[in-house]
């Protein structure tokens, strides 16, 4: 029970297909560890599909749709939060999407939308939910980024460069909340089997899905590929008490990608 009696906002908490997304992984995990759970997605019917997973185990969850990259919906869902559990005491921000291609190949207008939902949604919610946590004397806010991040993963420039920015949001808000009981950290998944990723593959390469998923898999170290449960316990540790004194910075969960030059698997 390691979020006992904490009441968590999942940002993003359904799946864009069948399988376990981060988000909903992590909400999952929460409720099994004590949260409320206020599950929050665009898409109504994923947040619900959510609820009911952590309501068949015997948890709590309510689903609210918002689409975190509009104002006016994030402080109408943080006051739903408010009236429907009383308290806030974690924000998970897990949405993000992702448009592949350089500066040559990616539309203007995706860059824009890269930067509005992966990052003004985080800048949004902070900022609705922020005053709730200083009321209550903290709480720990966990950002969603990714290795795109930190270094090329492919040619990705809106992604990497919102994500850069969304390590930096984190960092600041962490800093100037530090000594007001608000902790902001961030995860930096790698390759992870998502459905977002695994569909994305299929329809991108039909034929040889398979050996582009195998290209990846050789591409980490720990010789797979990482699951959303990968990414939702290391969210759980930055939620949790037990992080009490880790604040302003972020866990890569990547089984080693980013820290080797090589970008093989070793012994095998
Ligand atoms: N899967 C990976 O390999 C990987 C790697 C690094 C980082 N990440 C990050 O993990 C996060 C989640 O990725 P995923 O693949 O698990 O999730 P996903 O793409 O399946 O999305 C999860 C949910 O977010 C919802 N959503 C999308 N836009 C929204 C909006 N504007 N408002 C509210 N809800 C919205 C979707 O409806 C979906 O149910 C993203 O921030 C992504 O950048 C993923």
């Amino acid at each position: 029970m390691r979020l006992k009696d904490k009441v968590a906002i999942v940002a993003g908490a359904g799946a864009i297909a069948e399988g376990w997304s981060n988000g909903k992984a992590t909400a999952v995990l929460f409720a099994r560890e004590g949260a409320r759970v206020f599950a929050v997605d665009r898409d109504l019917a994923a947040a619900e599909e959510t609820c009911a997973v952590i309501r068949a185990e015997g948890g709590i969850c309510t689903a609210h749709r918002c689409d975190v990259s509009r104002a006016d919906e994030v402080d109408a869902m943080v006051a739903a939060c408010l009236a429907a559990h009383g308290r806030i005491d974690v924000l998970f921000n897990n949405v993000g999407l992702q448009v592949v291609g350089g500066p040559l190949e990616l539309a203007e207008a995706d860059w824009d939308r890269l930067m509005t939902v992966n990052v003004k949604s985080m800048y949004l919610t902070c900022r609705a939910v922020i005053p709730v946590m200083l009321s209550q004397g903290g709480g720990a806010i966990v950002n969603n980024a990714s290795t795109a991040g930190i270094r090329f993963t492919y040619a990705n420039v809106g992604y990497a460069a919102s994500k850069g920015a969304v390590r930096q949001l984190t960092q600041n808000i962490g800093v100037q909340y530090a000594a007001r009981g608000i902790r902001c950290n961030a995860v930096l998944p790698g390759y992870i089997a998502t459905p977002r990723i695994t569909d994305r593959l299929k329809r991108s390469n039909p034929d040889d899905y398979e050996e582009r998923i195998e290209e990846r898999r050789r591409a980490v170290p720990a010789g797979r590929l990482g699951s959303a449960w990968d990414v939702a316990y290391a969210v759980l540790y930055l939620a949790s008490d037990e992080s009490a004194f880790v604040n302003a910075t972020e866990i890569v969960v990547d089984g080693g990608q980013t820290a080797s030059v090589t970008g093989k698997v070793w012994g095998t």
